[in-house]
């Protein structure tokens, strides 16, 4: 059985006073909420004051990216240990917007990745095709070549602190969510890429989560497709009942 995931990815959004009272409505909202793993990943600066209102609660903390050195002269980065050291356990890499603006490569995305796993922190590692990607047929080869470039060198040991987020980047901040068929089509393919990369029993556990325009009403359908195991959310969880309306799905 795999525990579902519902992340709120709040991108570059909320200064100090918003964020804490973003979490500060939501906690109340999940604290009955059980069987999911509830992550919030607020911007770098307020990282500190997020973790101590989530101190004791069942919601956890996860940074947007980290570098992938742990110290040295690299001005302007933030290190996977730092990340620890800030209060958080997970952290997302590879997200689109990072690979679009940020010059972001399946390269860097396995680097950062290795880094993050030796500091011990779970990964949410983003992957998704554009639309001209998908428009010429080519989403799963995409799918494949991300998949791979990021999870190079990475050993099956370390497979059980990788949650995957498959984000179709034509589906993210647009309103049009993938329909649940091409969203299970995909996390049915890379599921079967785990497999041969690592095996069935890995593929089984891994966590695949679904992220695009996801809300409080096509939540349900999504998480009733067998292999989506939660959400990777960007604008609803900007809000507190809606995020935590999202969290709280009943299938
Ligand atoms: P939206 O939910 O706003 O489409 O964003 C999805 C996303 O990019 C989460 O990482």
């Amino acid at each position: 059985m795999r525990t579902p995931v519902i992340a709120g990815n709040w991108k570059l959004y909320k200064k100090s006073a918003e964020a804490v009272n973003l979490v500060s409505e939501l906690i109340p909202l999940v604290k009955q909420t059980t069987g999911v793993e509830i992550i919030v990943a607020p911007v770098f600066t307020v990282l500190g004051k997020v973790r101590d209102v989530i101190a004791g609660t069942n919601v956890m903390l996860a940074a947007q990216d980290c570098f992938w050195e742990e110290e040295g002269a690299y001005t302007g980065e933030v290190s996977p240990g730092m990340l620890c050291d800030t209060g958080c356990s997970h952290v997302i890499i590879g997200h689109s917007e990072r690979r679009q603006y940020f010059g972001e490569t399946d390269t860097t995305v396995n680097r950062k990745i290795k880094a993050a796993l030796a500091a011990g922190l779970t990964v949410l590692f983003c992957i998704g095709e554009t639309l001209a990607e998908r428009e010429s047929g080519n989403t799963f080869k995409v799918l494949d070549s991300q998949v791979c470039g990021g999870l190079g060198d990475i050993p099956m040991a370390e497979l059980s602190k990788i949650i995957i987020a498959y984000e179709p980047v034509w589906a993210i901040g647009t309103g049009k969510t993938a329909t649940n068929e091409q969203a299970q089509e995909a996390h049915a393919h890379i599921r079967a890429l785990i497999a041969r990369l690592y095996g069935r029993d890995e593929a089984e556990a891994i966590r695949i989560l679904y992220g695009g325009s996801v809300k409080p009403e096509n939540i349900k359908g999504l998480m009733a497709q067998p292999d989506i195991d939660g959400a990777l959310v960007g604008g609803a969880s900007l809000n507190a009942p809606s995020f935590a309306a999202i969290a709280n799905y009943k299938l």
